[in-house]
């Protein structure tokens, strides 16, 4: 990493941004704007794309259960920028290089393996072929860590049929460095093939199109599986899975993938799939990557769902029994445009990412059900989830910032709703502004045909924004627009958008009824408070009262007896109604919170939870204790973020 020093002097002030930026395809311009010894284009990478650029992954792997490692070979295609280079930089995290050859001749060429570093792992200098005119392949031979921060192993104990081992990754933002060795910067994007050698019993499949798989040569115990991704895709969004699992057809192009424990429910939760991807199109233009197929994985996963191109990763939580979790499906969907095509240069610019695709997420819902009042309500949701973050989990921080600044920082730990929610909130308002959905949705479009299979920073979207609107530019219309606040304000942003209410109306009157009751109101609430309300309601109630001051504990009985709130399986509802006990000093809940942080590993969730049995003297010490009992079986991300930032502990 930069030494402090050099940060000052290359730290950026916010105008950085009215520089002209460059994306990758106009590299000779860029200006070096990170600090010395980082790729100019992304604080995250030690890549330098602007003299030498990966074109073409080729992934010859092998899957060991055994060590829980993969090794084998990764042959990076690459092509000079410029003139008289003769390195080329590579992020690694904890892998062993064990020969970079050329492969042209089979030579074996000279690397160092620079200094960890605890953010970014450790870059990788090759020296290339001094006959390599403008393109060459370099074959790196290595090997993973059994620690290695993209992957999960699964001993078959851990999975739910105990059959097989299993094992999968989650490669964004920056943890594809410690599976393959690349410019691991979204910076650059390149196609992928790869030939993965994994015992018969199990099945393997990558965000990639799948095309079959041969007997081993040698091992008869194994089968090569191959796969091609020829649409060129960023290096976190390579993705590997191997295990005991099935699939069931949900749609023409899709199927669903999982243990077959939990196959039939996941094809009955994703039903809707289809309908979703036709809508998504509707919106923003052909569906370019063939199969969307979905795996449900192992209750460590960490995230709700990954945006894998092919085959979008999700959570088992999701699967609720009523379809009502699957705007989780809609949202990675709409990433196949927001994201997967269009890319984000760099993490500070992931409101890019996830600003557009929750907008698109929320375009696609209110097309399926429930039309503009339900596209509202979910954004008043979301502009609550905002509040909630900017203010009481970030105190108005630097990471409140839409763009904020990562030198040094690993984007997991900058990781928040905001990126999400103040760039939903921005294009929502946007959207009002020069005349509404009409005018806007062509816009968006638009915006995919200019941009897809770049990579680019905010400055380059109000480029394109500026010239699709000239007139209105020109009359006047974005003239109350601050985009200074709006980009680099702390804090909530500088305008609300104007949101119709009358789906939340409910939500807000039942809240409001239990804030303001006294014991003596407590017999006037009955069971039909809550039957009468969609479980998306039902959520934002509870989303509601999570805002207000913590209840008596004598409060939360009185709701528990009337709703019956402890029995209820939906994930996000199980999760504000923990929290509320939680807050509410409820002994009784913190074995079931216990139990609810450890049978499954969503960060959403765990997380939260943690920190608030942390916040209570009572829970505290049993929080730690249940850390570390489990830690051993959880995801690494979450169980290193857990620690340090929630818990508080060393390590
Ligand atoms: N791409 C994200 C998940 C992610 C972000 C992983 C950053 C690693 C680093 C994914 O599309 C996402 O946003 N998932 C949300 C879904 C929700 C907003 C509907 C989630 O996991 O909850
Ligand atoms: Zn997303």
């Amino acid at each position: 990493m930069a030494a402090e020093s050099e940060k000052i002097i290359y730290s950026r002030t916010n105008t950085r941004q009215d520089d002209d930026h460059a994306s990758v395809r106009n590299l000779p311009s860029v200006v070096q704007s990170y600090p010395q010894g980082l790729s100019p284009t992304d604080p995250c990478s030690y890549s330098r794309p602007d003299e030498c650029v990966v074109t073409q992954i080729d992934l010859d792997l092998d899957v060991d259960f055994k060590t829980s490692t993969l090794k084998g070979q990764v042959h990076l295609t690459l092509k000079k920028k410029k003139e008289g280079i003769d390195h080329v930089l590579l992020d690694t995290r904890e892998v062993t290089v064990k020969k970079v050859t050329d492969q042209a001749n089979g030579q074996e060429l000279s690397f160092t393996l620079g200094e960890h570093d605890s953010n970014f792992g450790s870059k990788l200098d090759v020296r290339l072929p001094s006959t390599a005119e403008r393109s060459c392949v370099v074959s790196v031979e290595y090997e993973t860590s059994p620690q290695c921060s993209a992957l999960q192993w699964l001993r078959k104990e851990q999975t739910a049929g105990k059959r097989q081992p299993y094992l999968f990754s989650q490669c964004q933002a920056i943890h594809c460095r410690s599976m393959i060795p690349c410019q691991d910067t979204p910076a650059v994007k390149c196609a992928y093939s790869a030939k993965i050698s994994a015992p018969r019993e199990v099945t393997v499949l990558m965000s990639a199109l799948r095309l079959g798989s041969d007997p081993h040569p040698t091992d008869s115990s194994k089968l090569i599986h191959k796969f091609e991704q020829k649409v060129p895709i960023a290096s976190y969004l390579i993705a590997i899975v191997s295990g005991d699992i099935e699939s069931r057809d949900i749609g023409p192009r899709s199927k669903v993938w999982s243990e077959k424990e939990m196959v039939d429910m996941a094809a009955f939760e994703f039903e809707e799939t289809e309908h979703m991807l036709i809508s998504a199109e509707a919106l923003m233009g052909p569906y370019v990557w063939g199969q969307y197929d979905l795996l449900v994985l192992p209750p460590s996963f960490p995230y709700g769902g990954m945006e894998n191109p092919c085959l979008t990763f999700v959570t088992p939580t999701l699967l609720a029994g009523d379809k009502s979790l699957a705007n989780v499906v809609a949202h990675e969907i709409a990433h196949s445009w927001t994201g997967n095509l269009v890319t984000n240069s760099n993490f500070e610019h992931f409101w890019l990412n996830e600003g557009h695709t929750v907008f698109v997420e929320r375009k696609i819902a209110g097309r399926l059900h429930g039309g503009e009042p339900m596209r509202h309500f979910t954004g008043i949701g979301g502009w609550k989830s905002l509040q909630y973050g900017v203010v009481d989990v970030l105190k108005n921080g630097p990471y409140t910032k839409l763009i904020p600044d990562l030198c040094g920082v690993d984007p997991d730990d900058a990781f928040s709703v905001v990126p999400y929610e103040k760039g939903f909130a921005l294009l929502m308002y946007l959207e009002k502004l020069v005349g509404g959905p009409e005018v806007f949705e062509p816009f968006l479009r638009a915006y995919i045909e200019r941009f897809q299979g770049d990579s680019i920073v905010t400055d380059q979207w109000k480029e394109f924004l500026f010239s699709y609107f000239k007139d209105k530019v020109d009359s006047g219309v974005f003239d109350e627009v601050e985009w200074d606040k709006w980009f680099f304000g702390q804090g909530m942003p500088p305008v609300k958008p104007d949101y119709d209410n009358s789906l939340a109306v409910p939500c807000a009157d039942l809240c409001q009824r239990w804030v303001k009751a006294t014991e003596d109101d407590y017999s006037l609430f009955k069971a039909e408070d809550m039957t009468a309300l969609s479980t998306a309601q039902k959520r934002e109630f509870l989303s509601l009262l999570l805002l207000e001051e913590p209840f008596s504990a004598e409060k939360i009985q009185a709701m528990e007896s009337v709703y019956n709130l402890n029995a209820v399986k939906n994930s996000e509802i199980r999760f504000s109604w923990l929290r509320m006990c939680i807050r509410a000093q409820c002994e009784d809940c913190i074995p079931r919170a216990l139990e609810f942080v450890t049978e499954q590993g969503r960060m959403k969730f765990v997380r939260p939870i943690y920190r608030d049995l942390y916040n209570w003297e009572k829970s505290r010490q049993r929080a730690i204790d249940n850390l570390q009992a489990n830690r051993e079986q959880m995801h690494n991300t979450t169980a290193k973020l857990v620690a340090t930032k929630d818990l508080h502990l060393k390590n």
